[in-house]
């Protein structure tokens, strides 16, 4: 069973001691300061109860060892060690981020809302608090000297405001506020000549009905933000279905958008990385399969022609270069029929089609991302086995036992749940497949 958990709802303040290893945090009825290091210029945080914030932090690292304002913007190699990045969002790709960057004795500091986050085990310290709320998000970004994310639902106004006054944010604000509306993201990619489907903005039935005529059915309705895993997604196979898939998307004052249906035969994806210095690599294209909108199984590389693979990353190439800033893109894409490659999203960050990555590449997203956004040198990002499989049980009961190479599972079952048990039988297996590799996330429900 999986549980997505990204709410990025604003906690409300509780009023208690806090210890912060991080910095020394004290609280009061009225209000807390937090002493974190500074990086450059920024005065010491204090929050008033009245921003109805609640913050506070899980970790165990000293105070001195978080100290980032003598960290050097030219970052050497030998300087790592030296180095926190802050991460918005704490879910499983922030914490496979972690690992990676525990590797390279890189500190990493997650902001997210849950306590039992899947990065929070794993991180250097992790602020409990929303990232989609400003003063938090402004509190929390300002202490490091380059800050990230994991998931592209933030404050991106805030992100812009701090990118204004100095903060290094890779990738960059305007990339964040460019992806995380799908609609605007079609518009942005559609300017720079990416092919893409079809797709118009609907406000009213009258619109929806207009697109219909023009795109045919299924119409794939969607909304413009906050979607992720098919959840702002609803097809309407005739006219009279147009009502109802807008519903089951909350309305039209949602801000919704349709796109015409994309006729593939197979979904690719490729991730794209970018140094600080504008140079990209491309890792090898995938193939994706979706369960009920949740990435299933992903086929490392995909088993398509060579002039496909070409195709894919050229536009996958051109759609990254279209953005601003350092680290990892993935970009999901539809091969039709034809042999046309069309785009479907770009995630500014890691991506579940990259976990295979860990094993089979000689640099993983995770690294990659690391790399990038600290100005390292981007590492090798081909494929170090000859082939890769992810499959994502997502509690059914079946799994691939005749798999040969590289299988990642990944897993997300609440204790007490039938799944949680099943998940346990399937770890079972896994474990005595030779080159398998199980990921247990840990996500609470
Ligand atoms: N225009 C489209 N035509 C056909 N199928 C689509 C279209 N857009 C999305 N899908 C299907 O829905 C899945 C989820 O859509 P996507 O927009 O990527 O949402 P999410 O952000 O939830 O990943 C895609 O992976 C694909 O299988
Ligand atoms: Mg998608």
């Amino acid at each position: 069973m999986l549980h997505l958990s990204h709410p990025p709802t604003t906690a409300t303040l509780s009023s208690h001691h806090i210890d912060c290893a991080l910095g020394s945090a004290l609280s009061t009825d009225r209000s807390f300061a937090l002493g974190f290091p500074m990086a450059n210029n920024f005065p010491t945080a204090s929050f008033s109860s009245s921003t109805a914030l609640k913050q506070h932090t899980t970790c165990g690292a000293s105070p001195e060892s978080c100290n980032t304002s003598h960290r050097k913007h030219d970052l050497p190699i030998h300087g790592v060690s030296e180095t926190i990045v802050g991460v918005l969002g704490g879910g499983q790709l922030g914490r496979m981020l972690c690992q990676a960057a525990s590797q390279m004795a890189i500190k990493v500091i997650v902001l997210d809302p849950m306590e039992n986050c899947p990065a929070g085990a794993l991180s250097h310290c992790h602020v409990v608090g929303s990232y989609d709320d400003s003063v938090t998000v402004e509190e929390f970004a300002k202490r490091f000297s380059v800050l990230t994310v994991e998931i592209e639902h933030v404050n991106v106004a805030t992100l812009e405001k701090l990118e204004q006054q100095g903060l290094d944010i890779q990738p960059k604000a305007s990339t964040i506020r460019i992806i995380q509306d799908k609609y605007l993201q079609k518009v942005h990619f559609a300017r720079h000549g990416i092919p893409l489907p079809k797709f118009m903005k609907i406000d009213d039935p009258e619109s929806a009905k207009k697109a219909g005529d023009l795109f045919g059915y299924p119409l794939m309705i969607k909304r413009k933000r906050l979607a992720y895993d098919g959840r702002g997604n609803a097809v309407a196979k005739t006219e009279e279905e147009i009502s109802s898939a807008v519903q089951t998307l909350g309305g039209y004052d949602h801000g919704l958008y349709v796109e015409q249906w994309a006729p593939f035969v197979k979904e690719l994806a490729v991730i794209v990385a970018r140094g600080r210095d504008k140079s990209i690599l491309c890792y090898p294209v995938v193939e994706t399969i979706h369960r009920e909108n949740i990435c299933h199984i992903v086929k490392a590389p995909a088993n398509v022609p060579l002039k496909i693979k070409k195709l894919a990353t050229d536009v996958a190439y051109k759609a990254v270069s279209s953005l601003e800033g350092a680290g990892v893109f993935a970009v999901e894409l539809f091969l039709t029929e034809d042999g046309q490659i069309l785009l479907n999203e770009v995630a500014p960050r890691p991506h579940n089609s990259g976990h295979h990555t860990i094993e089979s590449c000689f640099t993983s997203q995770y690294e990659q991302h690391l790399r990038a956004i600290l100005g390292l040198q981007l590492g090798d990002p081909s494929m170090k086995t000859q082939a890769a499989i992810m499959y994502n049980i997502l509690g059914e009961d079946e799994v691939a036992t005749n798999l040969t190479g590289l299988i990642c599972y990944r897993l997300s079952c609440l204790q007490g749940e039938p799944g949680f048990l099943l998940a346990h039988q399937l770890i079972g297996r896994a474990l005595g497949i030779s080159g398998a590799t199980v990921h247990w996330y840990d996500k609470p429900g």
